[in-house]
């Protein structure tokens, strides 16, 4: 009671003071705060594992879904106290969802004193795709609705584009990764957030920007006790010369019995000379997750939700935090400038083009479907995600090359740095593009727009171009980058939920849907899985 009656104070209070924290900036490879000090992510993840469908197209065991915990006032009150116990300056969101209120638990945390590191992505649709990217506007409109909402509060620190999408054998999605931070640093300068942008990597994986391969020693079982600094020589070896902000997205051994990790890397991990390239990281996880087959989780809660039980590694870590001194150098003037060294090129380990893909364009995929000749029909029930992988792979899988032509325009390859013009709008969109590819090559028989009953013919018949004429009407440069704007309908403070018409995805950008991902066929009968991402296993973040 007492507890609760405390929180619900500090959100009151914090309605008109959001100042409560520190801001942040960055400084080279460093973090440091208003008053000069240096910044560590002393933190840990937060938030309840969605569903998880495991499947040979969910290779990480991925969730299908999600409970947005920053909208659970009710939660964060009853969690706050134990995030004070354990100490923790920042916590990690994976998943939000825009159309709901976050007033009171940004402000409990930030009268905490609590950082959030938040993920843009949500589960299945709504991540750039491990094996068929795109950085599309739909994705775009979802990263700047959840920008919006939460750039009122002060205690963002960062916002991640990406969550593991990168994998061993994957790498190609790495120009659309870097393409989303470009565009969502620009949004974020655009309006005034000085909000950091991050990637969360996997472990192990060959990825952008990393320069090597194969970090075992990330998962050895050192991480079960003691960690000696050597147990980071590759990851540290890896980033001493990069002069960007990393710490650990996710840390904590797997290989412990669930429930008892000590958490003594804390020590190694907050001291130098790992504190010469890392600014801390977040512990992983404060509610109970499975991944990989190993156990994590430090809080239990009741079956009415109301009251916690936390266990020895809450308590380990709690002792571990608690005795972090942080290290205070260098000073943020001796710091070094917050210049990039040049890309790595691609090779076999790394197959992703130094060419990114353009900004994407809401009023050109909007006109592209204004002059398009058969436009998908929207399923009732709204759910097209998966109807549109489907039908885009038949389009293109098929019937297109039937009558000789491609989906050229509509798909994209990171490893070659080819984008189709088409190719950063919605799937929607793209599909309808495809759809119009065949209508006219067919010459616009009223048989062709049909696509057993999920197609439709566009209204306005004054309106319609061959699709070619479409895109240099709409689309007068179609590699251009720019500073994205708000979608229309969202307003600066409060997103707008429903797009209609674009807003979508299937194939060639995410055409999962929740109970499995689905395969897709893109291009010339090339067939690959999707997987779209939320939690992981042991990972880090550059900002
Ligand atoms: C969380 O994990 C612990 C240890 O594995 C287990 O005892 C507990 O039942 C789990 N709680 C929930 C709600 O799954
Ligand atoms: C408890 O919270 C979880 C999400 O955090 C939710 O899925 C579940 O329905 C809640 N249970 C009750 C009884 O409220
Ligand atoms: C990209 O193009 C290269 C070279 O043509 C090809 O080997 C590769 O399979 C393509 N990748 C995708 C994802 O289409
Ligand atoms: C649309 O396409 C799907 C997949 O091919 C098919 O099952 C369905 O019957 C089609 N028609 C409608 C109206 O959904
Ligand atoms: C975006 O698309 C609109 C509509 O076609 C077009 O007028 C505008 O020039 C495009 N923006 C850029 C930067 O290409
Ligand atoms: C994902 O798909 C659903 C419908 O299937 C749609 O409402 C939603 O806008 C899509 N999200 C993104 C980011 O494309």
């Amino acid at each position: 009671m007492k507890l609760l009656s405390f929180l619900a104070a500090a959100a009151a209070a914090s309605t008109t003071v959001y100042g409560a924290v520190q801001k942040v900036t960055r400084a080279g490879r460093y973090m440091y705060t208003a008053d000069g000090n240096r910044f560590y992510v002393k933190g840990i993840a937060y938030q309840t594992q969605g569903q998880i469908v495991s499947g040979p197209d969910n290779p990480l065991n991925q969730p299908s879904t999600f409970v947005d915990q920053l909208a659970d006032s009710a939660g964060c009150a009853r969690d706050l106290p134990f995030l004070q116990q354990l100490g923790v300056n920042a916590i990690r969101a994976y998943s939000v969802d825009s159309t709901l209120n976050h007033d009171s638990c940004m402000a409990a945390l930030s009268g905490a004193g609590i950082y959030v590191i938040l993920d843009l992505t949500l589960p299945l649709n709504g991540s750039i795709d491990t094996t068929l990217p795109t950085w599309s506007t739909n994705l775009l409109d979802l990263y700047i609705d959840t920008i919006n909402v939460f750039s009122k509060y002060d205690n963002v620190l960062a916002y991640n584009v990406g969550n593991e999408v990168l994998t061993n054998g994957a790498t190609n999605a790495a120009p659309f990764i870097k393409a989303a931070a470009r565009d969502i640093k620009a949004y974020l300068a655009s309006i005034g957030s000085s909000a950091l942008v991050g990637y969360a990597d996997i472990d192990g994986a060959a990825a952008f920007p990393r320069r090597r391969l194969r970090l075992p020693q990330l998962r050895s079982d050192e991480w079960c006790g003691d960690a000696a600094t050597s147990t980071y020589d590759n990851l540290n070896s890896e980033f001493e010369n990069y002069n960007v902000v990393a710490y650990f997205s996710e840390f904590g051994s797997e290989n412990c019995d669930p429930g008892v990790r000590p958490w003594t890397e804390v020590g190694t991990l907050f001291a130098s000379p790992m504190t010469n390239i890392w600014s801390g990281g977040l512990a992983f996880s404060y509610f109970n997750a499975s991944s990989a087959g190993h156990q994590f989780g430090m809080a239990t809660l009741s079956a009415d939700n109301t009251t916690v039980t936390t266990n020895q590694d809450f308590a380990n870590l709690q002792s571990q935090y608690k005795s972090v001194t942080f290290v205070n150098t260098p000073t943020q003037s001796a710091a070094a400038q917050s210049t990039y060294g040049a890309c790595p090129q691609p090779d076999a380990n790394l197959e992703a083009s130094t060419t990114l893909p353009p900004t994407p364009n809401d009023s050109a995929c909007a006109c592209l479907t204004e002059h398009l000749g058969c436009l998908f029909k929207m399923p009732a029930n709204g759910d097209y995600t998966a109807l549109v992988g489907t039908l885009t792979g038949v389009v293109c899988g098929e019937l297109l090359p039937g009558v000789g032509g491609s989906c050229n325009d509509i798909a994209t390859n990171g490893t070659t740095g080819t984008y189709g013009v088409v190719s950063s709008c919605d799937p929607v969109t793209r599909l309808s593009y495809a759809f119009s590819q065949y209508y006219d090559l067919t010459s616009r028989a009223a048989t062709s727009c049909d696509f057993s009953g999920n197609a439709t013919t566009n209204s306005v018949i004054g309106n319609v171009l061959a699709p070619s004429a479409a895109v240099s009407t709409c689309l007068p440069s179609p590699s251009a980058v720019f500073t994205p704007s708000a979608p229309s309908g969202a307003s600066a403070a409060a997103s707008a939920s429903g797009s209609s018409g674009s807003g979508s995805n299937g194939n060639g950008s995410g055409g999962g849907k929740t109970g499995g991902a689905v395969e897709v066929r893109v291009g010339a009968g090339m067939l690959m899985t999707l997987v779209a991402g939320v939690l992981g296993g042991v990972a880090f973040t550059l900002l």
